[in-house]
């Protein structure tokens, strides 16, 4: 089984220049990123308004830019990977506005971990596993780029009836934040199969949260229900 799967991909040069914009197509990602945030400052350096100074970190499947760029305003040296020439020019294109130092590539994560073995402190991998075809083999690639004792970040979306309600039918169909198609329920990822796929590859998963919308702020935040986004990380032993 392949680590990419070049459809996903086009999935996404196909919206790409709507990146960072606020309304556009990766609305989601934009209102999600705080949160995010909030957990890997908060597992990185010990509290939600941590900066990331002195952290060498890596973005996989950065997309444009919207995790990496905040990662770098924390003081964080990032480097961030994606499969797709276009999408890492929109992460450049963006990068000539915001003066970021972000180390954008074209480059598969098993390319980069020949160059760069167990380099990194901790590595970011969100919303892509559930793009990916063979999750263990992309995770195995993965790992290897985590220093040992260092940290892989995740966030994806669950396999259950409420996240195919949630995720597909209210996102796709009745809400229209994304363009139909955009998930296939059968790539979406349970936690216990994450857990499996991550000691097989020397990571222990160490925190799961769920990342859920609140109908009544209108807004994102770190819950304790996991059944349709969540996120986590482990450590590599
Ligand atoms: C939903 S976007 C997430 C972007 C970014 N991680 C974020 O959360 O802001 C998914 C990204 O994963 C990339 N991607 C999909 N499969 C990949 C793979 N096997 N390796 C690296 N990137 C991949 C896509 O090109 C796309 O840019």
């Amino acid at each position: 089984m392949s680590t990419v799967d070049q459809a996903e991909i086009a999935k996404f040069e196909q919206m790409a220049h709507e990146w960072w914009e606020p309304e556009g197509k990766f609305k989601p990602l934009h209102e999600i990123n705080p949160v995010r945030m909030e957990y890997i400052r908060t597992h990185l350096g010990g509290s939600p308004e941590a900066d990331l100074s002195g952290l060498k970190l890596l973005d996989i499947g950065c997309g444009g830019g919207i995790l990496s760029e905040a990662l770098f305003e924390q003081g964080a040296s990032v480097t961030a990977i994606d499969r797709s020439e276009t999408i890492i020019g929109t992460a450049k294109a963006h990068q000539m506005e915001s003066g970021s130092n972000v180390d954008y590539r074209m480059q598969s994560a098993g390319q980069l971990a020949i160059e760069q073995p167990g380099a990194f402190d901790a590595v970011m991998i969100m919303e892509v596993l559930e793009h990916v075809p063979d999750v263990q083999a992309f995770l195995a690639e993965c790992s290897l780029l985590v220093k040992p004792g260092g940290k892989l970040f995740f966030a994806t979306l669950n396999r259950t009836w409420k996240s195919w309600l949630y995720a597909i039918v209210g996102a796709e169909y009745i809400l229209r934040w994304l363009p139909r198609g955009t998930h296939e329920f059968d790539k979406f990822v349970r936690p216990a199969d994450l857990d499996r796929d991550l000691r097989s590859v020397g990571i222990k998963m160490r925190s799961l949260v769920g990342i859920s919308f609140d109908p009544l702020t209108m807004d994102w935040k770190l819950s304790k229900d996991p059944s349709v986004n969540f996120m986590g990380h482990g450590v590599k032993g």
